[in-house]
């Protein structure tokens, strides 16, 4: 089936992104939240975005009118009728997610594909809330951060994933350029389940005194080629995130290697979430 009109819910960090690789390739794009200005606010993103990518001679100024010209910032749900391609990115809350999707099953098109960006939500559970009809094209597509850096997509595939919306995800990533890996519907999929017992081990080597933060960052960097720290990586995830995920993981599959670190905790609780707050392992900016 061919994707032309792609519905993004949630106009933050993750949905401003998404919109912008697709509105990039073409796309007609519909950025949604409740509150009219949200949506606007993640246009001026895009906007800024591509301004920057014009100040650096990777598009011109055509592009990034004709890509910015492509998206349509909204509060209204109803304009999901049209879409060919619903990808909800909204808080990483299970109630807000199926309250949304479920509303989205009554609107959207039959065919309509629906994805989630979720970091760590079962997708079985989220397509619960739609119909068994819809479900053979509910599935996990998991953006990486920053979206139009970062050329990678997890397809999650649940339990009632059928072959058809999973070949045209695996389309569009190629025209996206992206390369898609695929996980089965398991607490974190792959790439979390790998990355948070690192984050983790950091924090902890960190919280108990063993190194400072510039110096266990500098390790991975210098002595294992990581193009980030873990401490530092985690702080651009967003240390609230981090926490989720690795609460999922160790709900979900136990292990101490997925345990929250005390640190984390307490950070979290203190409001210190990272660079979005000026403060988590590092102060920002550095
Ligand atoms: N931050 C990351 O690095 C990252 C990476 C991959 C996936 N994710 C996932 O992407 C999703 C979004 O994360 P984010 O970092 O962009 O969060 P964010 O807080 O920056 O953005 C979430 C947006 O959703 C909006 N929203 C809330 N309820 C809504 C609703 N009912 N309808 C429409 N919009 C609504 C909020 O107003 C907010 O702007 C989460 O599921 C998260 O786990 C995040």
């Amino acid at each position: 089936m061919s994707i032309d009109h792609v519905f993004v819910a949630g106009a933050g960090l993750m949905g401003h992104g998404i919109a912008q690789v697709h509105a990039a390739i073409g796309k007609r794009v519909t950025l949604y939240e409740p509150d009219l200005t949200r949506a606007e606010a993640g246009r001026a993103r895009i906007a800024a975005n591509l301004e920057r990518a014009v100040a650096k001679g990777r598009i011109t100024q055509a592009e990034r009118e004709a890509t910015l010209a492509r998206v349509t910032a909204t509060d209204e749900l109803s304009s999901a009728r049209a879409a060919d391609l619903v990808i909800e990115a909204v808080f990483e809350d299970e109630l807000v997610k199926t309250a949304l999707w479920r509303s989205l099953d009554a609107i959207a098109p039959a065919a309509a594909i629906f994805a989630s960006n979720t970091s760590s939500i079962s997708i079985d559970r989220l397509a619960a809330a739609t119909s068994e009809a819809r479900r053979p094209q509910f599935l996990g597509m998991h953006f990486f951060s920053p979206v139009p850096v970062m050329p990678l997509i997890e397809l999650i595939r649940g339990a009632a994933t059928g072959e058809v919306a999973e070949a045209a995800i695996r389309a569009l990533a190629d025209e996206l350029g992206k390369q898609v890996i695929v996980s089965a519907d398991r607490p974190g999929f792959l790439v979390n389940r790998v990355l948070m017992p690192l984050l983790a081990e950091a924090m902890r080597a960190y919280e108990e005194g063993t190194g400072t933060a510039d110096d266990i960052d500098t390790g991975a960097r210098v002595g294992l080629n990581h193009p980030m720290g873990p401490l530092e990586l985690a702080d651009f995830i967003g240390l609230d995130v981090c926490l989720g995920v690795m609460r999922v993981l160790h709900e979900g599959l136990g292990g101490a290697q997925f345990e929250p670190p005390r640190v984390l905790v307490e950070l979290v609780d203190a409001g210190h979430l990272g660079q979005k707050t000026g403060r988590g392992f590092h102060t920002y900016p550095r």
